[in-house]
């Protein structure tokens, strides 16, 4: 059993404190191998944001798998938003980072969704480089067929339905068909606020698209949530765990069988 906690955006500079101040307590509980975040660490790419965050993150001692959002590219600098859009992110967030978890059956490795500029109006949209994301999932074409792959990213690949945000990824589509060839058996992801799991079927393969909550103020029709990803041999569960009235309550679980999942079976 692998024990996965996936965060996504949790804004630092208008988190929900209250939920922050006891998530740790309730998530060490978890006994979580690795620890996720999907991005939108921070409000507005701030310095004071990034180092509220990185002491925070700082508090798991175990691995770590991060992948920026589009609000960890600072709003009010046009230096680095131009020229430098990581950088901040680089300097408090990614040396927390272990890059990529592998344990004996689950492999996650992040991948950026997120760009400072775009030739459009709307940069908060994610961006995917097709040929870019093949050669990461390339690298680990090596793992064994026991091994379950999960993508982490900020922006689902292909947004669900009936959440309060849409849009569109750019490349979105070919990306989630290039993991349908790819044994990929799961995209983690943020930018929605919302928990969801979507079976997506690319290429006659099976892939759970796996959304977490926010843990910010700015939440859309939902409670404040963190997910609990549990892979087993046989099966992945994930349940949302929603702060309701002061306390973390686990709510809808989504199970799946894990051999359609991966072509080869565990
Ligand atoms: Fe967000």
């Amino acid at each position: 059993m692998t024990s996965i906690l996936q965060f996504s955006d949790i804004h630092f500079g208008v988190e929900d404190r209250e939920a922050m101040a006891a998530v740790k307590d309730y998530s060490d509980s978890l006994a979580p191998d690795v620890v996720v975040i999907c991005g939108d660490i921070t409000q507005d790419g701030k310095t004071s944001e990034f180092k509220s965050a990185r002491d925070w993150i700082a508090r798991f001692s175990g691995p770590k798998v991060i992948t920026p959002g589009n609000h960890d590219i600072p709003v009010y600098g046009v230096f680095q938003r131009l020229f430098d859009p990581f950088g901040r992110y680089n300097k408090y967030i990614a040396p927390l980072s272990d890059g990529v978890y592998i344990d004996e059956s689950v492999a996650i490795f992040p991948y950026n969704t997120s760009r400072g500029i775009q030739a459009k109006l709307d940069w908060s949209l994610g961006v995917v480089d097709v040929a870019d994301l093949k050669r990461v999932t390339d690298a680990f074409s090596y793992l064994p067929p026991r091994v379950l792959k999960l993508l982490a990213v900020h922006h689902p690949l292909i947004y669900p339905p009936n959440t309060p945000l849409s849009g569109d990824t750019k490349n979105g589509h070919a990306a989630m068909d290039m993991l349908g060839t790819a044994d990929i058996g799961g995209i983690l992801s943020g930018h929605v606020h919302t928990p969801f799991v979507i079976e997506r079927t690319p290429k006659k393969s099976e892939i759970l698209s796996i959304g977490s909550g926010t843990l910010s103020t700015r939440i859309r029709g939902k409670p404040a949530s963190f997910n609990h990803v549990e892979v087993s041999k046989d099966d992945v569960k994930v349940t949302a765990i929603d702060w309701i009235n002061g306390h973390f309550v686990r709510q809808e679980t989504w199970r799946k069988d894990r051999a359609p999942l991966q072509k080869t079976g565990p």
